[in-house]
């Protein structure tokens, strides 16, 4: 595994490598089994040469936000990447990416508005920002994501099409604990209370989930119950949307997303499900 710390070295090494099909796998690092999954989906869609970003993104964090405290162990990651048969990992510091004067940002509407949106102001546009830099930097020929931050695929996804971005966006499935919680950094902030409780969200969105396989088909219904399921818990907000749209759905007759985020403590995890159309049942009850 080669490491780059610039943007130079970066395009050295891959230029060296002279691979046939460049997969980027970017991520914010303390690396689990989620992160582990997207290197081996950009290796199964034809990868052959993998680099991983690791890169702790100041721009996407609110004023109040956890960026000082997110968890970073770089020797850790490099073990785990480099047993996974990452090519190039990809290591810059913030200077490196937001040189001084940097005075250009990705500004993304309509999908990016609504949930993570309106709670976290310019989240979005950093997470843009950042990704179409690290595409510039990388050129990749395909670039993987997790759906577990379903919103954030949507917002990608939206940008490289209005910008005309080469590359193929290729999105895989959330990784989770037996118990069903999403795989996540910010999971090791929670203490061993918080920890056990934290299933909960899952158990909601499941609850919800089945609920319209089983043919309830009102928004209200729905969000109430997975509300039921998750008290005690501090709700952000725990919905069902058009993941088209991430707002309301106008009818139950197509994909619906069931969204949802809490917080325990000063951490605030994230998770969603998605009911495919064809798995919603429309038999009255
Ligand atoms: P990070 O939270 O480190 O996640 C990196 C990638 O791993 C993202 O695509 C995320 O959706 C995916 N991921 C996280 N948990 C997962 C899980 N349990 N199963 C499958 N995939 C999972 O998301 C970011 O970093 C940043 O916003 C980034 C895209 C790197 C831009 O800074």
């Amino acid at each position: 595994m080669i490491t780059a710390r610039t943007i130079q070295e970066a395009r050295a090494a891959i230029r060296d490598a002279r691979p046939a099909t460049v997969g980027l796998v970017p991520t914010m690092g303390f690396v689990h089994e989620g992160h582990l999954s997207l290197i081996r989906v950009a290796r199964q869609r034809g990868a052959d040469f993998v680099v991983v970003s690791v890169f702790v993104n100041p721009r996407q964090f609110g004023p109040t936000e956890d960026f000082a405290r997110y968890p970073r162990d770089e020797q850790r990651d490099r073990v785990l990447l480099e047993r996974e048969g990452t090519d190039l990992l990809f290591l810059p510091s913030a200077e490196e990416v937001y040189a001084a004067g940097s005075a250009t940002v990705v500004s993304v509407g309509g999908i990016a508005e609504p949930l993570e949106g309106v709670r976290r102001p310019g989240h979005f546009a950093g997470v843009a920002t950042v990704v179409l830099k690290l595409f510039n930097i990388v050129q990749p020929d395909l670039a993987v994501f997790g759906r577990k931050d379903a919103q954030q695929c949507a917002v990608i996804d939206r940008m490289v099409r209005d910008l005309d971005v080469p590359v193929r966006l290729v999105f895989g499935e959330t990784v989770r604990e037996h118990d069903g919680l999403a795989l996540s950094s910010r999971n090791s902030y929670l203490s061993a209370k918080e920890r056990a409780l934290a299933p909960t969200l899952h158990k909601a969105l499941r609850a919800g989930e089945e609920a319209i396989t089983h043919g309830v088909e009102q928004v209200e219904a729905v969000e109430k119950l997975m509300h039921r399921m998750a008290a005690g818990v501090d709700i952000d907000y725990l919905v069902v949307v058009d993941p088209a749209t991430f707002l309301p759905p106008a009818d139950f007759h197509r994909d619906l997303l069931l969204a949802g985020a809490v917080r325990f403590g000063k951490t605030r995890l994230i998770d969603n499900v998605l009911v495919p159309k064809a798995a919603i049942s429309h038999a009255h009850v």
